[in-house]
């Protein structure tokens, strides 16, 4: 454990969850306990009707901010959640569905059991293509009866982006669902509901948004069909019937929500809308970072590192081993594999794993100089 106090740790591990979280986070989700305590659309009293309030501002923010009604925003636990209702909710068996070489296990794992289970196929495309060059990768993969495009928008293991817009047209021309993965995205990088194409946007609530952990939404477009529910229970509407409602949200909200999180991430949501040019701060630090430890000898960097994620080894030095060290500096970053086997057999780095640095909204550029000169001792030290 480090000795250093919160004030001194240096958190690079952004894309894992944000951390710190902007004040009004924390004053939002203690405010909902102490005044909006009721459980929303089960009562129709005061409390009860201050919670459902405060859930649809949310919705609101989040309609807003993804372009799309706030009916059309589902919460969900995170984007893990979010991907398995989609995926699981659409697919039927005979179904084929395309996945990228950059997919999360959030992604890959789902998609893997119903081809176990459940008479569903799948391919993995080239992520990271554009052009003539793209659209010839998803015209090889695509079969007759492929159903669906899971597009992961931004790895999680380096700085990789895919080009949503460019496969999201693809799967309009070719009449197939298309699914993204805004996990490192959303609140990063442009992602939108009504773009031409897109069905659905999963993203956690927790990153990229400055929500609790334990949120996440999705995102679907107007033209979206409703896919089955994943879970079903109580709604606080159409209580008589065995079925879940059929319209949205209800429909894949069942039982109760984290009401006191939501009202959190509405107000992470607002802290976004209003400091758009916070991305780019984030990109310039790990550019600059990801250049000069091209300068260290011995050091292995994969993927890019211009979107905020910085993946390397040490030669000679495991990752975890990098990584406690850090952590002895004050240095708080993650190691190994990042739930993304797909992504590490893509980057080269399936043998080890790697160091993962991941930059957020309230880093500096002397936190990447802190960095630098913590990379450059450590092989001194350890070696
Ligand atoms: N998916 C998250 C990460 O990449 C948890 O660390």
């Amino acid at each position: 454990m480090s000795r250093f106090s919160n004030n001194h740790l240096l958190y690079l591990d952004n894309a894992a969850t944000s951390f710190p979280k902007p004040p009004r986070v924390m004053q939002a989700v203690q405010q909902c306990m102490v005044s909006y305590g009721g459980n929303p659309g089960r009562g129709s009293h005061t409390l009860a009707a201050r919670a459902a309030d405060a859930v649809y501002s949310c919705r609101e923010a989040a309609g807003e901010f993804f372009h799309t009604e706030p009916e059309r925003i589902v919460f969900t636990q995170n984007a893990t959640h979010g991907l398995n209702t989609v995926i699981k909710g659409y697919l039927r068996p005979g179904d084929h569905v395309l996945i990228s070489d950059i997919s999360h296990n959030a992604v890959y794992r789902p998609v893997y059991r119903l081809s176990q289970d459940a008479g569903i196929s799948f391919d993995v495309y080239t992520a990271g293509l554009s052009g003539a060059e793209l659209w010839a990768e998803l015209r090889s993969r695509i079969r007759p009866n492929t159903r669906m495009v899971v597009v992961t928008h931004m790895s999680n293991v380096s700085s990789l982006t895919d080009s949503l817009p460019e496969i999201a047209a693809f799967c309009r021309q070719f009449g197939l669902l298309c699914i993204v993965d805004a996990a490192q995205s959303a609140g990063h990088i442009p992602v939108y509901a009504d773009m031409e194409g897109v069905t659905a946007v999963c993203v956690p609530g927790h990153k990229g948004l400055f929500g609790p952990m334990g949120t996440g939404l999705i995102a679907f477009s107007d033209h979206a069909p409703v896919c089955g529910s994943l879970t079903q229970g109580g709604s606080g509407v159409l209580s008589l019937s065995p079925d879940m409602p059929e319209d949205l949200p209800e429909h894949l909200e069942a039982g109760t929500l984290a009401v006191p999180a939501i009202a959190g991430l509405c107000e992470g949501i607002r802290f976004v809308s209003r400091h758009p040019e916070l991305y780019q701060k984030i990109s310039r630090h790990s550019s600059w970072l990801w250049e000069e430890m091209h300068n260290i000898r011995g050091v292995t960097l994969y993927g890019g590192g211009d979107g905020g994620i910085i993946s390397f080894v040490i030669d000679g030095i495991s990752p975890a081993d990098t990584a406690a060290y850090l952590d002895r500096c004050g240095i708080c970053v993650r190691s190994g594999y990042h739930c993304a086997p797909l992504a590490h057999r893509k980057f080269g780095s399936m043998d080890t794993g790697t160091v993962r640095l991941s930059f957020g909204m309230f880093n500096t550029g002397r936190d990447a100089a802190r960095v630098l000169d913590a990379v450059s001792k450590c092989k001194k030290i350890l070696l």
